[in-house]
């Protein structure tokens, strides 16, 4: 089925319903009952607020059969259907992302039960609104008989089999549950798994497995598991559960308020969220919203808001509902994560080690709180997967700090005549041949630092914070001077003079001498810094640590054989011949030396050995301002001397090193009584064991 037309708003309010109820059909066809959405929840969610929107301003034309008089799906061949004894709703959305969503939810509550201003706050029960599959649990005499999906609300799947393989439902309830209790919660899939399950699919696909996909977001892969017919693949996916809610309970318990409900719930074996809170009034509503929105990203699953109910039972009874929506709850969403775009085109980069990066260029969307222009494709093996072409519709997803991605392509909105990308033959900048070796998925420039991209990128890598250090030589400046033809290698930079600075475009003669400053300031620099500077493939920050502190000196190093490099702790086959490669090339060797010829030096030390790193095994953990180090050269210290540095404190830390201003981290080492040392202790330590 193609997706339905819909014809634009100038139509008559009658034509225009019609078209998106049709629209909407489809939609939520293809996102309920096939598990394959072809749109993001954003975009449904508008397309529903205006036929919702029409249906208020027109009420003759809310016919019986209208989407919005639903609540969801359809029932799958394959699955015997549930009739479910009590309904399952929905509950009504806010999509208005600022605190009026909160503060309008709690005055509406106010006004249906005749309050006034007088009276005092209501109290609520805060909870996470799971992107996942809500599931409906049946048990009888404490055991699981039944479980069952939404469907359309009155009739949903049986999938008894599937959710028993489920770790987290409870498969039989403790003696003092009732006889009679049917749970209602969501079924998810934690990010981590997630990412591992479409691992594990995009290595089957890549093994030329037929049939296979990845999925878009966890609630997707989650519902595929749920509503799989052979329940040996659900048991596969570690599917989780969270329970929010009783349809039924006989004998019914004391209880007054739905918090006990789920604290019930807890006793009984059920996982409720932990963030699951009490609020009083609308501030504390919008307090929560905006602490979890702020949290949203640390949590280990997808939510897409909050929601908050009326806590006292006998008030959410006398709220009742409206049009099939309970008037005594709300989910409040956050700024959707995925959003439509289209692609203006595919650019491919060039990287430091010559990598070739397909990145879509997009109309600019606004998708999980940011702007988003550029998304990368990763490899040409992934843009073809996804078959993304110029010109398409795409669904561009931004969870938390994660860098943007395009998930999925609309093909039925694709320009007829779209070509498939292909990654070019000839590098985009230099025009060398591209290359793509052997059970490798990477295509590389061959033009190594004749490539002006990966000069760019080598230029940008050695002064980089953690590498040698040039303040102030960044992106623009190295275009630039790689542009004008004024640095061709990593020593030209050390020859450039004030005046030739000076003359580039839009640059102040204090800029210029900023820049000549940070140039002599990064001659003085440390083994580990200029051997991870180097750009020397697969060597990152711990491994050029591990081989100054093995041999010391950098001409050992250039000297080693791939048998004397293997020796070094964490050094293997890939990374000692890619070691042996660099320096055999006699360029490379040329740069070190015309780098030290120009002024740049380190202390070269004796190899360590063990009674050398005194401080082995220990693990440290930094917090305040020392008087004379600073945290970068207390971390090298401590690092030399064979230490650990963590992030923070806990039983395993052996030192706080605490200076000026410590914060919490200091207060932890006292409360789990971990030693605390400031900088003269660190050296008399230091002095003591070395
Ligand atoms: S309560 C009558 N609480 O959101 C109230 N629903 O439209 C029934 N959801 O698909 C729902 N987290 O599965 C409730 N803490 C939560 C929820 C929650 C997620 C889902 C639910 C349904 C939709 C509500």
């Amino acid at each position: 089925m193609n997706t339905p037309a819909l014809p634009s708003s100038a139509h008559a309010p009658s034509e225009r319903a019609a078209a998106l109820r049709a629209l909407l059909d489809y939609h939520a066809h293809r996102y309920h009952t096939l598990d394959a959405p072809e749109i993001p929840d954003a975009e449904y969610d508008r397309l529903f607020c205006e036929l919702q929107a029409i249906e208020a301003a027109h009420p003759s034309l809310r016919t019986p059969d209208s989407i919005t008089q639903r609540v969801g799906g359809q029932v799958l061949a394959g699955f015997a259907p549930v009739r479910h004894q009590v309904p399952m709703l929905s509950i009504g959305t806010e999509t208005d992302t600022s605190a009026n969503g909160a503060r309008a939810f709690d005055a509406r509550v106010r006004r249906a039960l005749g309050l006034s201003d007088a009276d005092p706050q209501l109290e609520y029960v805060t909870e996470l609104k799971f992107d996942g599959l809500a599931i409906s649990l049946r048990y009888e005499n404490g055991v699981l008989v039944q479980a069952g999906t939404r469907g359309d609300g009155e009739v949903g799947e049986d999938v008894t089999n599937n959710i028993r393989t489920i770790g987290q439902i409870p498969l039989r309830l403790p003696a003092d549950a009732p006889a009679l209790l049917e749970v209602r919660g969501e079924v998810y899939l934690r990010r981590d798994a997630f990412e591992a399950l479409n691992d594990r699919q995009r290595a089957k696909i890549a093994a030329g497995a037929k049939g296979e996909k990845t999925f878009v977001n966890p609630r997707n892969a989650a519902a595929g598991a749920v509503r799989q017919l052979d329940s040996s693949v659900t048991a596969q996916r570690p599917l989780s559960f969270f329970a929010y809610g009783v349809a039924q309970i006989a004998p019914a318990p004391a209880l007054q308020t739905h918090f006990a409900l789920l604290q019930q719930l807890k006793s009984w074996g059920f996982a409720v969220a932990e963030q699951t809170a009490l609020a009083r009034g609308a501030d504390e509503l919008v307090a929560f919203y905006q602490r979890i929105g702020a949290a949203r990203w640390q949590l280990p699953f997808d939510i897409d808001g909050v929601v908050y109910k009326v806590n006292a039972l006998a008030l959410q009874q006398r709220l009742g509902f409206v049009t099939r929506e309970p008037r005594w709850a709300l989910a409040h969403k956050y700024p959707a994560q995925e959003q439509l775009s289209t692609v203006l085109a595919i650019d491919v980069q060039v990287g430091r080690t010559g990598k070739l990066t397909p990145v879509a260029r997009l109309a600019p969307v606004f998708v999980g709180g940011v702007t988003v222009t550029n998304a990368t494709l990763h490899n040409e093996d992934e843009a073809r997967r996804k078959d993304v072409r110029v010109g398409d519709t795409v669904i561009v997803r931004r969870a938390g700090d994660v860098i943007p991605e395009v998930v999925a392509v609309l093909p039925e909105q694709r320009t007829p005549g779209a070509a498939a990308f292909r990654m070019p033959s000839q590098c985009p900048v230099c025009a060398s041949a591209v290359l793509r070796e052997a059970g490798e998925v990477e295509h590389r420039c061959s033009g190594g630092l004749y490539c002006p991209a990966q000069r760019k990128q080598a230029m940008l890598h050695y002064a980089q914070r953690r590498a040698v250090e040039v303040e102030g030589l960044g992106e623009k400046l190295v275009d630039q001077l790689v542009d004008a033809g004024l640095v061709n290698t990593l020593p030209d930079l050390y020859r450039l003079g004030l005046n030739a600075l000076a003359r580039l475009d839009r640059m102040a003669d204090k800029s210029a001498q900023n820049i000549v400053a940070a140039l002599e300031k990064s001659k003085q620099t440390t083994l580990p810094r200029f051997l991870f500077g180097l750009g020397i493939r697969h060597v990152g920050e711990a491994s050029a640590k591990d081989l100054a502190r093995h041999f010391g000196r950098l001409d050992r190093i250039m000297n080693a054989s791939v048998e004397q490099l293997l020796q070094v702790k964490d050094i293997g086959p890939v990374l000692a011949h890619s070691i042996r490669s660099f320096f055999d090339q006699p360029h490379n060797r040329e740069v070190v030396e015309q780098l030290r010829a120009c002024g740049v030096h380190w202390d070269e030390q004796e190899p360590t050995s063990a009674p050398e790193r005194p401080l082995l095994g220990k693990t440290f953990v930094l917090t305040g301002s020392l008087p004379s180090l600073s945290r970068q050269q207390a971390k090298d210290m401590l690092e030399a001397a064979g230490a650990k540095v963590a992030a923070s404190v806990s039983k395993k830390t052996d030192y706080v090193l605490a200076g000026e201003a410590a914060g919490g981290k200091l207060e932890q080492a006292h409360a789990l009584g971990v030693a605390v040392l400031d900088e003269a202790g660190l050296r008399a330590l230091l002095a003591q064991t070395g």
